[in-house]
C-alpha cells in the first residue's frame, strides 16, 4: 500500500515564498490536487470538491488535534492541557451540540440584525477615534480591523473592553498562536501565561455578573448554569475562551485582507462606491478573492482512506487550502478575477457541519459595516501616509 507520495514538495515552499501564490496553487490543483508536504508532513488539499467532501464526512477526519500521529500533549496540569482536553473541538458530540444549542439564538441571523445599530456605532466610533489619533493608512487598516472585532465581542459577551485593550488583544493573539500544530516551548510558555490572563479576566467578569447580572452572554450562561444545571461554570469558561479566541483575530484578518484589497484596487472601490448595495451582495465574492493563500483548515485523519488518487493514513494531518477552494476554476469561472455579480457559491471559509463557525453572521455584519465605513472615508485614509512618516 502506498502511503508516502513520490512528488517532491518543494513547490509548496516556493508557493509560500512567492509574492503571488496562485500560479503554483493552480498548478498543484491541476497536477497534484492532494499533495504531500515534507518535512512538515501534511497533505495539502486544493480542489474545492475534495475539501467539501472532507468537511461533509466527519467520519474520515476530525478537527481534534489529539488524533494527529505527531501530537505532543501540553504539560500535564497546565492550563493549555486543560484547554486541549476540553475545548469545543474535543468534547463529545452530545456535549458539543448541547453547548451550540444554548448559543444558537444569540448568534442567529435575526439576533445579529437586531444588533445592527450597536455594531454600526462601534465601527464608526472606532474609525473616528483612529482618524483622530492620526495613524498611517496601513496602521489605520490594521488597527481599525483589530479594534472593531475585539470591542464587538467584548460588548456582546460582557467582558470589559476598556481594561488595557491593546494588551488583551496581544494576549488573545498569544493564546491562539499555540493552536498551530506542535508549538515551540517558547510559544507554549507565552500561551500558558496568556491563558492565565484570559481566564482571570473571564473569572472576574463571571463573579461580577453573579452579583449584578446584565444583558450579556456571561449573565445569560450563568443564569442557565444556576437554574437548569445543564451547564457548569467550567463550560462557561470554555465557551467564552472559544468565542474570544475564535472571533477576534479571524474577523480582523479577513477585514484586513478586504480593506487592503479595496485600498489597492481603485476600480473595485469605485464600483462599490457607485453601487453601495454591492458591498452587501458582493461581500462573499470579495472574501473569495481576497482571503485565501495556500493555508486553510486543519484536519486529522481518523482512518485510512483514498483522496485524489492518494492514500491518506490514519493520524496524518491534512490542510484544506482556502485559496485552493476559493480559486478553483472547476467551480468559479475566471477565478482570478473579481465578479461582484457572480452567483453565490458556498465557500469553506466559515467551515461546515457541526463545527461550522458560530459567529459567521456576526462576522459578516462587521465586515460589511467596516467596508461601508471605508467607502465613506477612503480619501481620508489615502491622505494619511506622509503624516506618520513626517513625524
Ligand atoms: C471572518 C471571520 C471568521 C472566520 C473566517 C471564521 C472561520 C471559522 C471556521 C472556518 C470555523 C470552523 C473551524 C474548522 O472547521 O476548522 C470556525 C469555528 C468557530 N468560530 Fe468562527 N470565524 C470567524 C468569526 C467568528 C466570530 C466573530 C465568532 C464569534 C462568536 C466565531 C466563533 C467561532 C466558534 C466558537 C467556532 C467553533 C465552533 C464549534 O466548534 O462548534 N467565529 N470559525
Amino acid at each position: 500500500m502506498q502511503f508516502e507520495p513520490s512528488v517532491p514538495s518543494s513547490l509548496y515552499h516556493k508557493m509560500l515564498a512567492a509574492e503571488d501564490p496562485y500560479p503554483i496553487l493552480h498548478r498543484l490543483r491541476a497536477e497534484h490536487p492532494v499533495y504531500f508536504v515534507s518535512p512538515e508532513q501534511f497533505w495539502l488539499v486544493t480542489r474545492y470538491q475534495d475539501i467539501e467532501r472532507l468537511l461533509h464526512y466527519p467520519g474520515y477526519v476530525s478537527l481534534d488535534g489529539r488524533n494527529w500521529e505527531k501530537y505532543r500533549p501540553a504539560l500535564k496540569g497546565s492550563l493549555l492541557r486543560w484547554n486541549e482536553d476540553n475545548g469545543l473541538f474535543c468534547c463529545s458530540d452530545e456535549h458539543h451540540s448541547r453547548l451550540r444549542r444554548l448559543l444558537r439564538n444569540i448568534f442567529s441571523p435575526i439576533s445579529i440584525v437586531k444588533m445592527g445599530d450597536r455594531i454600526r456605532n462601534t465601527v464608526h466610533e472606532t474609525y473616528m477615534e483612529l482618524v483622530s489619533e492620526r495613524l498611517s493608512p496601513v496602521d489605520l487598516i490594521a488597527e481599525f480591523t483589530s479594534r472593531v472585532p475585539y470591542r464587538i465581542i467584548c460588548q456582546l459577551v460582557g467582558l470589559k473592553a476598556d481594561d488595557d485593550e491593546a494588551e488583551y488583544r496581544k494576549t488573545i493573539h498569544k493564546f491562539i498562536c499555540v493552536l498551530q500544530p506542535n508549538p515551540s516551548i517558547e510559544d507554549q510558555q507565552f500561551a500558558e501565561s496568556a491563558l492565565h490572563k484570559l481566564l482571570t479576566w473571564i473569572n472576574r467578569t463571571m463573579e461580577e455578573r453573579m452579583a449584578f447580572p446584565k444583558a450579556d452572554v456571561v449573565s445569560y450562561l450563568l443564569q442557565i448554569a444556576h437554574s437548569k444545571q445543564t451547564l457548569t461554570e467550567n463550560d462557561i469558561r470554555f465557551l467564552l475562551l472559544n468565542i474570544v479566541g475564535a472571533g477576534v483575530e479571524t474577523t480582523a484578518f479577513v477585514a484586513q485582507d478586504i480593506l487592503l484589497l479595496l485600498y489597492q484596487d481603485i476600480e473595485l472601490l469605485e464600483q462599490l462606491k457607485a453601487d453601495r448595495s454591492l458591498a452587501n451582495k458582493g461581500l462573499l465574492e470579495i472574501i473569495r478573492y481576497a482571503v485565501g493563500g495556500p493555508a486553510g483548515l486543519m484536519r486529522f485523519a481518523l482512518c485510512d482512506f483514498e483522496l485524489g488518487g492518494q492514500r491518506i493514513r490514519q493520524g496524518q494531518m491534512l490542510m484544506l487550502s482556502r485559496g485552493g477552494a476559493n480559486r478553483d476554476p472547476a467551480v468559479f469561472e475566471n477565478p482570478d478575477q473579481i465578479d461582484l455579480k457572480r452567483p453565490i457559491v458556498k465557500l469553506p471559509v466559515f467551515g461546515r457541519g457541526t463545527h461550522r463557525c458560530l459567529g459567521e453572521h456576526l462576522a459578516m455584519a462587521q465586515l460589511q459595516m467596516m467596508v461601508e465605513v471605508f467607502l465613506d472615508y477612503p480619501e481620508e485614509v489615502a491622505s494619511r501616509p506622509s503624516e506618520k512618516w513626517d513625524g
